[in-house]
């Protein structure tokens, strides 16, 4: 049987190589709802994971409004009466030290996009993912599990999806649902040069240094091997990984992690 997959923010970046790899995995076994804003960028997407076999349905909605939510998930069900699996993805980052925000309407929309467009989504695509016993997918960031100076926004939409869905999965335990948070550190996408900035406006260039970054597929693999075990969540890098023991014994030491680990970014606020 043909599995359904939908995917947010699909377009580009972690989104669009999942896809990719799920198409080259599964081919003509595996169909991919891919949903993002920017048609273009999604039509490339679709046309190269049916290249490698899969069947596409490309929905351009926006995360931040409900209906739109809604619509994508009527359309995966209109088009292919099942969803199997549902991975929120779409977010955007922000960087601006808190003092420096005059503004906080774009906070509100950073928690729009990334917290409630996967909560919407959910909540739509949850009777249909209960059917078949599926699993979902938030993806929240080592900034949902510590606080980052420069980050409050983004860590406050990231640390609100890890709570809603460490909630869910438990609710979801009898029902057969499973649900996987992944946490990645930074990976090599252009998700820095599109995020807000103290005024609102994109911020045009990454401030980190992005050749440590974790190449996108790596990032995608890891996602998608959670996934497939249904594991409860996947924490990425080791200092991801060190970072959270350690802040039970020592948050401190987190704190001047998190500080050095943006402190490139910092210097140029
Ligand atoms: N890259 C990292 O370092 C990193 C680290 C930790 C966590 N993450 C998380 O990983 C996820 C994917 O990030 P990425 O690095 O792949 O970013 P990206 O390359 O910028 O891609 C983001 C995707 O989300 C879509 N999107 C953005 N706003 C949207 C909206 N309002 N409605 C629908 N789709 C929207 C974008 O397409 P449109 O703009 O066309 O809508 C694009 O397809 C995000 O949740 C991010 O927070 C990333």
């Amino acid at each position: 049987m043909t599995r359904v997959v939908v995917i947010t923010g699909a377009s580009d970046g972690i989104g669009a190589e999942m896809a990719r790899q799920l198409a080259a995995r599964e081919g003509a076994q595996v169909a991919l709802v891919l949903g993002a804003r920017g048609a273009p960028l999604l039509d490339t997407v679709a046309g190269q994971c049916q290249a490698l076999g899969a069947q596409t349905l490309s929905v351009a909605f926006d995360a931040a409004i409900q209906e739109d939510c809604r619509r994508l998930i009527r359309a995966a069900m209109t088009r292919f009466g099942r969803i199997d699996v549902l991975i929120n993805n779409a977010g955007r980052s922000a960087h601006a030290l808190f003092e420096e925000v005059d503004d906080l309407g774009w906070y509100e929309e950073l928690m729009r996009v990334n917290l409630w467009g996967s909560v919407w989504c959910t909540q739509a695509a949850l009777p249909h993912l209960k059917d078949s016993r599926g699993s979902i997918v938030a993806v929240s960031s080592l900034a949902g599990l510590v606080g980052v100076p420069g980050r409050t926004a983004y860590c406050a939409t990231k640390f609100a999806l890890s709570g809603f869905f460490e909630a869910l999965r438990v609710e979801l335990a009898p029902s057969g649902v499973s649900v996987t948070v992944a946490y990645p550190g930074v990976v090599a996408t252009r998700i820095r040069q599109r995020g807000f900035k103290a005024r609102g406006e994109e911020a045009g260039v990454s401030a980190l240094k992005e050749e440590k970054a974790m190449p996108v597929e790596e990032c995608a693999r890891l996602i998608l091997a959670a996934l497939a075990r249904r594991q409860r969540e996947v924490v990425m890098t080791a200092p991801g990984k060190l970072g959270r023991w350690l802040k039970l014994i020592a948050p401190g030491v987190v704190d001047r992690m998190a500080r050095n680990a943006v402190k490139d970014d910092l210097q140029a606020q």
